[in-house]
């Protein structure tokens, strides 16, 4: 069991996949510092999970994970609070075509400020021709995770980094496909992606919470990346790192 008794991090824990990995955790006996831009909807977060699971468990922190002295100081009011930091989830994204260095800036480059202790991102395997920058955000997160895993494992710095990869779930995330400010120019192809979702099925949030306990708990998983869809449910990508490439 080792998320019980350890304190873990979660950017992004207002609302939606977020929110659901906070109260799986809170479940298996972490205790959190939970980060959003949002204030309200993150303090209204807190407020509920400790009317079910006490006051003693939960931090909420109003963090803007692209401002780097937001996010340093986010970490150290998490160490100062709790005295450790065991877990990190970089949860928190955004999808904005139009405004696509926003979507770099949200779900790829704070990333790369961060000293990593665990990490867990989301979603990039696939091609998105509706949201080609948010698809490119998500390959670049796997890229580096993956290549800090190995970093990790080589080094041997007693660190585990690994990636959850699902398919549509069922978040406030959702309804940004309907609005011409998220999509831009992709705004067209809004109804190509709702029958996407028919076809494939939207999960429920609380199964990615599930995905990523299971890989919190799996002491071996470094540089996984777990994929989650409503036909196969939770199962691994494969990768052959010895792969030799044709030029
Ligand atoms: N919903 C899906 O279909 C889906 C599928 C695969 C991956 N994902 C990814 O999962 C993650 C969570 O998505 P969700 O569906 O729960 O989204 P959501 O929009 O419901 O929640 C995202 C949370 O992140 C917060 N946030 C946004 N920008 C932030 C910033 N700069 N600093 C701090 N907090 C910020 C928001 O306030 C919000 O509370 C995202 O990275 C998303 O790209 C979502």
């Amino acid at each position: 069991m080792y998320a019980n008794g350890k304190v873990a991090l979660v950017t992004g824990a207002a609302q939606g996949i977020g929110r659901a990995m906070v109260e799986e955790l809170l479940n298996k006996g972490a205790a959190l510092a939970m980060l959003d831009l949002n204030r309200i909807a993150g303090e209204q977060c807190k407020t509920s999970l400790e009317e079910q699971f006490g006051s003693n468990r939960l931090l909420f922190i109003q963090c803007d994970v692209t401002d780097q002295e937001q996010l340093r100081d986010a970490f150290q009011k998490t160490v100062d609070h709790f005295g450790r930091l065991d877990i990190l989830v970089n949860n928190a994204g955004v999808n904005n075509e139009k405004d696509w260095e926003k979507t770099i800036e949200v779900n790829l480059s704070y990333m790369l400020l961060i000293e990593i202790i665990f990490i867990i991102f989301i979603k990039g395997l696939t091609p998105a021709a509706y949201q080609p920058v948010y698809s490119a955000s998500k390959h670049g997160v796997i890229g580096f995770t993956r290549s800090i895993a190995a970093l990790a494992s080589i080094g041997n710095y007693g660190v585990r980094v690994n990636t959850v990869c699902p398919a549509f779930v069922d978040t406030p995330l959702l309804a940004s496909i309907d609005k011409e400010e998220n999509m831009g120019e992709y705004f067209q192809y809004k109804d190509n992606i709702k029958d996407m979702m028919k076809v494939f099925g939207v999960l429920n949030p609380t199964l990615i919470a599930e995905g990523l306990v299971r890989l919190i708990e799996d002491e071996t998983a470094n540089g996984a990346v777990m994929k989650i869809t409503t036909t196969q449910g939770i199962h691994f990508e494969e990768f052959n790192a010895h792969q030799k490439t044709k030029v």
